[in-house]
């Protein structure tokens, strides 16, 4: 079974066709989604259109957001929830075709697990809002055992930060880069960020996901228009940063 999970995407439509146009072509059996699909993008409502096709969606702050209260969001993030809402609440828009997108929201679990892999939006004891940070593994080394022993399957998938790589125990994070790209499973337990589709922050513009397979992960990269994207944030109020930081994968 080849599985592919991605996660943060942000609204960003381009950086998300040209991720499942790649899946489509690897052939892959499921695909399996981490969260944070609006927030921050200019096209929340085809996004969630795309991902109800998705076999497991969990919940992510930005969904979370949008369906409570914005809890510990910058002014300029408070307002890109905001702007979001009131995209999915559309009054131009048939009123069967709003219902179906606040419950695909409402239909969001915030962890799903199954044999060997656990799965989070942000971490395995806290799967909404908590971050794990490359920093935490000097800093914390203690967060990082506590959260190994919050959950029992082999091996954890998150995404929250936008940045892909591989956490051990030992602690230790790896990049996908000092992997060569794949991570082989059954030797260690680890969690693996497994990047963000529509927002990445590690330096390249590129959209991160990963492919499951029985005995690795594999970590992919895939370009898409980030002048497409810039030009649809321009047709909405979205502060600029926002789609500047795409051209920079900061
Ligand atoms: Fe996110």
């Amino acid at each position: 079974m080849r599985t592919a999970i991605i996660s943060d995407i942000h609204a960003n439509l381009p950086a998300l066709e040209a991720v499942l146009e790649d899946i489509e072509k690897r052939g892959v059996d499921r695909i399996l989604c981490l969260g944070d699909v609006i927030g921050y993008g200019p096209e929340p409502r085809e996004c969630l259109e795309k991902c109800a096709a998705f076999d497991v969606n969990l919940l992510g702050n930005h969904e979370e957001a949008v369906l409570f209260d914005p809890v510990g969001f910058n002014p300029r993030a408070k307002a890109a929830v905001e702007w979001t809402k009131q995209q999915l609440m559309n009054t131009d828009c048939p009123r069967e075709e709003n219902a179906a997108l606040w419950k695909i929201l409402d239909s969001m679990e915030k962890t799903y697990e199954e044999q060997d892999i656990f799965l989070a939006h942000g971490t395995p004891r806290d799967p909404v809002r908590e971050y794990l940070f490359v920093q935490d593994c000097e800093d914390d080394p203690t967060k990082i055992e506590e959260l190994f022993a919050s959950f029992s399957a082999a091996t954890a998938f998150v995404g929250h930060t936008h940045i892909a790589g591989v956490f051990t125990a030992s602690p230790r994070f790896q990049t996908p880069a000092e992997l060569g790209g794949r991570y082989p499973l059954g030797k260690e337990r680890a969690i693996i960020n497994v990047g963000s589709v529509g927002q990445p922050r590690d330096g390249d513009p590129r959209s991160s996901y990963v492919i499951l397979d029985d005995s690795e992960v594999e970590f992919c990269r895939v370009d898409y228009s980030v002048e497409e994207t810039v030009r649809r944030f321009r047709r909405t109020p979205l502060p600029e940063n926002l789609a500047l930081r795409l051209v920079e994968g900061r």
